[in-house]
């Protein structure tokens, strides 16, 4: 496989090139439920899901970023068929991640705002690994940390607070244009990641010179960020208008040698 490329093809056939046991990580949010059109490209979503499996190293990590339409008055429920499909192909669900946008779109109608997307994280067993985002802790000193046993009783033990904890899994974003990214020509694509988004997983579940691989690389952020963190990448994207997009935002970065996010 030719590294730091984006197969301008379905994810399917670049898959099909790859061996098993063969990506660290995967960022990527599929073209749930034709909210977009995409320029028509449809995906199937079972064989690309054992596909992935497949050639996810044995710790690796696929953070898959997704929403529901609401179609005839209810929300599809796709998001939860795809996590509960993960896991009977063998991937753990290890944990259920929410993306917070700070500034939605306002709707209409007789629900709240929807203001997130879930971020599911699936390991190939346990993820070899976790350089958690830290925060700094309010109090220092000792704690009661409860710990509720099989019967409902509460244990207290004394355990000493560290200086940094750990972040929640609830990860707040603020999107829109000149926001998500600085670059202009990312907005041609109809649906961006916020860099800070990718720069967040990546940075928590890969070390430098892991491969990582977008599916659905759409506008290039994956790459982007792949690139600026010292990561190797792959991409597929089935249009060829939004690989080129890709390829001309990248080509910014790494014509000019820049390793920070402008
Ligand atoms: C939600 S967008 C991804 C956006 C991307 N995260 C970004 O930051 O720009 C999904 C992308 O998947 C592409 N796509 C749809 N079906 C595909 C397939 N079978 N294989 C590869 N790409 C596909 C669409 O063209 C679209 O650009």
């Amino acid at each position: 496989m030719e590294e730091g490329k984006t197969y301008n093809e379905d994810c399917l056939i670049t898959m099909s090139k790859m061996p098993d046991n063969y990506i660290d990580f995967v960022i990527t949010s599929p073209p749930y439920d034709n909210i977009r059109n995409y320029n028509g490209y449809s995906f199937e979503f079972e064989k690309i899901a054992k596909e992935l499996f497949r050639i996810m190293k044995s710790g690796g990590v696929v953070v898959w970023v997704v929403a529901d339409a609401t179609i005839d008055g209810s929300e599809t429920g796709t998001s939860f068929k795809q996590a509960l499909f993960f896991k009977e192909i063998g991937f753990r669900l290890h944990d259920t991640m929410i993306y917070y946008k700070n500034n939605p779109m306002p709707q209409t109608g007789n629900r709240y705002h929807q203001h997130f997307e879930y971020m599911f994280v699936f390991s190939k067993g346990s993820p070899k690994t976790f350089n958690p985002i830290t925060e700094p802790t309010k109090y220092q000193g000792l704690a009661n940390m409860k710990n509720r046993g099989q019967n409902g009783s509460l244990d207290y033990e004394k355990v000493k607070r560290t200086k940094e904890k750990k972040v929640g899994n609830v990860f707040f974003y603020s999107i829109g244009g000149g926001i998500s990214t600085k670059d202009k020509i990312a907005y041609n694509h109809p649906a961006i990641f916020p860099e800070k988004l990718v720069v967040d997983q990546i940075n928590t579940w890969t070390n430098e010179n892991d491969l990582v691989y977008d599916p659905f690389m759409g506008s290039g952020t994956t790459a982007k960020i792949a690139y600026l963190l010292n990561r190797r990448w792959i991409g597929s994207e089935i249009s060829k208008e939004y690989v080129e997009i890709s390829e001309e935002r990248l080509k910014e970065y790494t014509e000019n040698n820049l390793f920070t996010l402008i």
